[in-house]
C-alpha cells in the first residue's frame, strides 16, 4: 500500500497541466511548438505546424473534420522536461472557438496568457482570461514578439491591470526593444541573457551581481544599460514585489518577455513556470474536496468530441483525472447512470497516432471511446457516488433561429435537439411570443457541428437563420413583462424555463438594465 501512495504522490508532484490562452496570431502555435521541442517531442512539433497549415476557409464541417485530423487529436499534448510531465491543453482560436474552449479551461490547473507586444490585451484573451480568473487559477504571462517594435513594457503592464484587473510582476525585463533588442535581464536569478551574432542565433547567459553590474554595460552598451537601470529602479520602487501566495491565488501574474519564433526567453520561461505553477489541484465534489493523492481513481468529462475519425464516426469523451491511478481495463462507476463501466481503450493524444494509454495519473487527460453514454460534466469514480462540480455554462454571443426542413421529421428533430443540448453542443431557447426555437453559441463552429450532427446522427436537415442578437442575460425579476423586451431585444426561455433576454447591442442591454432597476440580468443561468 505504502508504495502505491508514494508512487502516486511522486507522479502527482511532477505533473503540470495548463492551457495557453491568447488571441489568434499572438504566437500560440509557435510557443507550443518550442515548448514541445524542449521536451524532445519533435514528432509533435511537426504536427502542430501542420495543424496551422490547415486554417480552413470552408465552413463545411465535413471538410473541417477531414482537414483537422491532426488538430483534433492534439487537443492535449504531453511531454516530459527535466523530471516533469507536462500536459498542454489546446484552446483553439479562429473558427474553432466554441464552448468547449471555455470548458477545457476547467481541466487546467494554471494558464499561460500569451500577449503580442504590439497588440497588447486582445478580445479573445479577455474572454479566456475571465474564465480562468473566475476559477482563481494562477495565470502566467508571456509577452511575445519582442523582436518586433511594440509597446513599452510599462504600458503593457498598465493595460493588463486596467483591462484584466490583475497586478503583474515582471520576472525578466527586455534590454532594448524591437530591432535593438539585445536580450533580457532575469530579475529573479540576477542574470543576463544576451543574443549573440547578427542573426541572434545563440544566447549567452551570464550571472551578475545585480542590474547595475558593469558586466552588462560591457555586453549591452552604455545606452541600453542606462535604460535598463532606469526601468528596473522604477520597478523596484513602484512595482509589485513577487508574492508567491498571490500568484497561486490568481491575484498577481508573473510576466516574462520573449520571442517564441526566435526561441528567445522560452526555456527560461518554461523552467520558471514549472517551478511556480501548481501541480494537479484537488477538485470539489459532493463528497468534499477530492485530493489527487486519494488512492481511488476518479475524474470528470469536460469535453466530448464527435466524429473524430470519419471512418468510425466515433465520439471521444475527454476525461480529466482527478485522483488515483488509472490503469487500462479498470472498472469504474459512471455516477450519473449508476453503472460500472470498463475503461478498455483509453487514448492519449500524442501526435497523429492515438496512443493507447496503459496508465495515467491525476492531471492527465485521457480520451474515452463514447458509444453515447457520456455527457459533459459526468463523473467517474471508484469511491462511491461522488459527483464533481457541474461544468460552468457560458453566455452565448451568436444566435440563430432553427427550423426543420421536413416537418415529418419533427420527432427526430426534437430528440436531436434534446441530446445535443444535454451534451453541451449548443444552448437552446424558445421565444415567449411565438414559441420559436433559437440556438445560442459562443463560436460559429458550434452551429456547423450542430447542423452536421443533426443530419448525420438524427437524419434531420435543419435550417439556421442568423439572428442579430449579441448578448443573452438571464432575467431574475418578480414580474416579468414581455412587452418590455421588444425593441432590439426579445424575451425567451431556456430549457429549464428560466427567462432570458436576448439583446441586439450593448445600448439596448444598458437601457433595459436602467429601466428595470428591480430586475437582475445575469450572464449565465442562475
Ligand atoms: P497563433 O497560433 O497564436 O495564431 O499564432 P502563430 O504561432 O501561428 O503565430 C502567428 C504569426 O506570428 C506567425 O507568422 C509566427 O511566425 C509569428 N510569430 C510567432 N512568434 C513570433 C515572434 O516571437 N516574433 C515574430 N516576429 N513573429 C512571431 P506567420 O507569418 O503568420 O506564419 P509563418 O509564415 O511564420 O508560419
Amino acid at each position: 500500500m505504502g508504495k502505491t501512495v508514494d508512487e502516486l504522490q511522486s507522479e502527482v508532484d511532477k505533473r503540470r497541466t495548463f492551457a495557453i490562452i491568447s488571441h489568434p496570431d499572438a504566437g500560440k502555435t509557435t510557443l507550443t511548438e518550442k515548448l514541445l521541442l524542449f521536451g524532445g517531442a519533435i514528432r509533435l512539433a511537426g504536427s502542430v505546424k501542420a495543424r496551422k497549415a490547415s486554417k480552413h476557409a470552408t465552413s463545411d464541417w465535413m471538410e473541417i473534420e477531414k482537414q483537422r485530423g491532426i488538430s483534433v487529436t492534439s487537443s492535449v499534448m504531453q511531454f516530459d522536461y527535466k523530471g516533469h510531465r507536462i500536459n498542454i491543453l489546446d484552446t483553439p482560436g479562429h473558427q474553432d472557438f466554441s464552448e468547449d474552449t471555455y470548458r477545457t479551461l476547467t481541466a487546467a490547473d494554471s494558464a499561460v496568457m500569451l500577449i503580442d507586444v504590439a497588440k497588447g490585451v486582445e478580445a479573445q484573451t479577455i474572454k479566456l482570461f475571465q474564465v480562468c480568473a473566475k476559477r482563481g487559477i494562477p495565470i502566467f504571462t508571456f509577452i511575445n514578439k519582442l523582436d518586433r517594435e511594440g509597446r513599452s513594457p510599462f504600458d503593457l503592464m498598465e493595460e493588463i491591470e486596467q483591462v484584466l484587473g490583475i497586478r503583474s510582476v515582471p520576472m525578466n525585463w527586455p534590454i532594448g526593444s524591437g530591432r535593438e533588442l539585445s536580450g533580457v535581464y532575469d530579475r529573479m536569478k540576477n542574470q543576463v541573457e544576451l543574443f549573440q551574432g547578427d542573426d541572434h542565433s545563440s544566447i549567452k547567459v551570464q550571472k551578475v551581481e545585480d542590474y547595475n553590474d558593469p558586466v552588462i554595460r560591457e555586453m549591452a552598451g552604455e545606452f541600453l544599460h542606462d535604460q535598463l537601470c532606469q526601468d528596473l529602479e522604477l520597478l523596484d520602487v513602484a512595482g509589485d514585489p513577487f508574492d508567491f501566495e498571490k500568484v497561486l491565488k490568481g491575484e498577481l501574474t508573473p510576466v516574462f518577455f520573449g520571442s517564441a519564433v526566435n526561441n528567445f526567453g522560452v526555456q527560461t520561461f518554461l523552467e520558471n513556470f514549472l517551478q511556480l505553477a501548481p501541480k494537479p489541484e484537488p477538485r470539489r465534489s459532493t463528497a468534499g474536496l477530492v485530493q489527487p493523492t486519494d488512492e481511488k481513481f476518479s475524474g470528470y468529462v469536460f469535453k466530448i468530441q464527435a466524429n473524430m475519425n470519419p471512418a468510425h464516426r466515433d465520439r471521444i469523451a475527454f476525461l480529466r483525472i482527478v485522483s488515483g491511478k488509472f490503469e487500462r481495463g479498470m472498472s469504474v462507476k459512471h455516477i450519473r447512470i449508476g453503472k460500472d463501466i470498463k475503461l478498455s481503450q483509453p487514448q492519449q493524444f500524442l501526435a497523429q497516432d492515438r496512443d493507447i494509454v496503459q496508465e495515467a495519473y491525476p492531471g492527465d487527460i485521457i480520451g474515452l471511446f463514447d458509444p453515447g453514454i457520456f455527457r459533459i460534466g459526468d463523473s467517474l469514480s471508484q469511491s462511491g457516488d461522488i459527483q464533481f462540480d457541474e461544468m460552468p455554462t457560458f453566455s452565448p454571443e451568436l444566435f440563430a433561429k432553427v427550423t426543420v426542413k421536413n416537418a415529418l421529421k419533427h420527432k427526430q428533430f426534437q430528440k436531436g435537439i434534446d441530446q445535443l443540448t444535454e451534451e453541451g453542443t449548443i444552448q437552446v431557447f424558445r421565444t415567449v411570443s411565438f414559441d420559436e426555437m433559437i440556438l445560442g453559441v459562443v463560436g460559429q463552429l458550434q452551429f456547423e457541428v450542430f447542423q452536421y450532427r443533426m443530419k448525420a446522427e438524427y437524419g434531420v436537415d435543419v435550417l439556421l437563420q442568423r439572428m442579430p442578437y449579441q448578448f443573452a442575460r438571464w432575467l431574475v425579476d418578480e414580474k416579468v413583462d414581455p412587452s418590455k423586451f421588444r425593441i432590439n431585444s426579445t424575451l425567451v426561455k431556456d430549457k429549464k424555463d428560466n427567462y432570458v433576454v436576448l439583446f441586439e447591442n450593448e445600448y439596448a442591454m444598458r437601457t433595459a438594465v436602467d429601466k428595470n432597476p428591480t430586475a437582475k440580468f445575469l450572464e449565465t443561468a442562475p
